[in-house]
């Protein structure tokens, strides 16, 4: 077997980290080309990136005792805790026991309602010409929704805002320290530091203080099932930040349908021949497959989970290779999508593939992780589809959003597009083909 090659460009205290830090994505791939296991280093750790979907499956379905979830998720422990979004081992699966069943398939049709008024409302309280940021306005709808689910109300305008200005510090302070020098972001007082800090301590107390007022919504009564006061606020907080992702992706659909009028226009064809002029409808969503193909297309093309470890507890076999314990592994969803081994032409932003024989006949759906995979893997990943099939079809329907300024990838804990602010267009005066 062939040993595992060591990505050149290291530097002697920093490793790769500042070169995963100038331009992650453009890293990523290039060392992809290497093989489908490459060495990096992390400051003066090795890590290894897996780049074969083989082999992320195995590691992401390995037995539980083998692996942890590695650094990044334990930096984000001030906020979150012992939340399913960064707990370990058994408690995990005790929790996730409980939290799961929300939002499973049998459940989702109770989301629904509230996802169609939601969407329906923001597309409705626009005006044409009128001009806002594309992911303030996306953030504070995946958050409204999911804060419908889990309290019964929308978060007031205040939380709203605090969500939006701490959480983008909170995120990058928490990617900072997994990935690069802990010790010194830590032991220096910078604006950075200030800022993390600051963000951790307003959300906790803003959770703590949701959870207390809406301790007997039917959601939490569920999720709070064996947990104390401290553990449904870790678990909140966890399911909150993870609708971040929706966000994501609710922003990237809107640039991508901009980018390209020829799917934009079977958008809104189905649209009007499934929905036509009245509102969204839950019965909607099965009906609406091109629309669906077009997220499935926005999530391999822009996952927002981009690159997360693993840390091995064990000595290890992967790929006929022996890893230490303490040995850090990661996937990258980004970098399994755009290999073209597996999505030809991965750079083409194209929803057909994923429609009739052409989804049938390609391996790529083995290839396709937005969503992680095994007992870490979303739980809500259905629910956040559906969300987004409902906000397309309900803004498709009337409006079209012209960016200012195209869109790039910002891979910081999630992969966000860049600030741009979008004006409201009226369907029939929107650029066409
Ligand atoms: C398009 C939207 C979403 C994407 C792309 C996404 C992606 C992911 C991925 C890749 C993982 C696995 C992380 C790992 O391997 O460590 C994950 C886990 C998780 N996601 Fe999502 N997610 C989305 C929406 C949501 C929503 C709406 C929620 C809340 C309802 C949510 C809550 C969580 C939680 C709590 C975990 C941790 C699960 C565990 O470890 O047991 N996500 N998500």
């Amino acid at each position: 077997m062939s040993p595992i090659p060591t990505v050149p460009g290291a530097l002697p205290l920093l490793g790769h980290t500042a070169r995963l830090a100038a331009g992650p994505l453009a890293f990523l791939e290039a060392q992809r080309r290497q093989g489908d296991i490459t060495r990096i280093r992390l400051g003066r750790r090795p890590a290894y990136l897996l780049n074969h979907p083989g082999l992320v499956r195995a590691l992401l379905t390995a037995p539980t005792r083998q692996f942890d979830r590695g650094d990044i998720f334990r930096e984000g422990r001030g906020l979150l805790g012992e939340g399913l979004a960064v707990a370990d081992g058994e408690h995990h699966l005790t929790r996730r026991r409980t939290v799961q069943p929300l939002f499973q398939k049998s459940r989702l049709p109770d989301h629904f309602p509230a996802m169609a008024e939601h969407a329906t409302a923001r597309a409705r309280s626009w005006r044409a010409g009128q001009r806002f940021a594309l992911n303030a306005e996306m953030t504070d709808l995946a958050l409204t929704v999911i804060s419908h689910t889990l309290f019964g109300a929308p978060l007031s305008d205040h939380d709203l805002r605090t969500i939006r200005r701490h959480l983008p510090g909170f995120f990058q302070g928490v990617a900072y320290r997994g990935y690069g020098p802990r010790a010194l972001l830590d032991g220096v007082p910078t604006p950075e530091r200030a800022r993390y800090r600051a963000a951790v301590t307003t959300l906790r107390a803003m959770f703590e203080k949701l959870v207390a007022a809406h301790r007997d919504s039917p959601a939490l009564a569920a999720i709070g099932e064996g947990a104390d006061e401290a553990q449904l606020v870790d678990d909140v907080a966890s399911l909150v930040t993870g609708a971040h992702t929706t966000a994501s992706t609710a922003a990237w659909v809107f640039h991508l349908l901009d980018r390209h009028p020829d799917v934009r226009a079977r958008v809104r064809e189905e649209a009007d021949t499934v929905v036509g002029d009245r509102d969204v409808r839950p019965d909607d969503i099965p009906r609406l497959t091109y629309t669906g193909h077009v997220l499935t297309e926005t999530l391999r093309y822009y996952p927002p989970v981009w690159l997360f470890p693993r840390r091995a507890t064990v000595p290890v076999t992967l790929g006929g290779h022996e890893f230490p314990a303490g040995t850090q592994l990661f996937y990258s969803p980004y970098v399994i999508h755009r290999d073209p081994r597996f999505h030809p032409r991965p750079t083409v932003f194209d929803p057909g593939r994923w429609t009739g024989a052409r989804a049938g006949a390609s391996p790529h759906r083995t290839a396709y992780l937005p969503f992680g995979a095994g007992v870490h893997g979303c739980p809500g990943g259905d629910y956040a589809l559906a969300e987004l099939v409902l906000l397309v079809a309900a803004v498709g329907r009337r409006w079209h959003l012209r960016p200012d300024a195209r869109a790039v990838p910002r891979p910081r804990t999630i992969l966000a597009p860049s600030p741009v602010t979008v004006t409201v267009e009226p369907r029939a005066a929107a650029r066409t083909v």
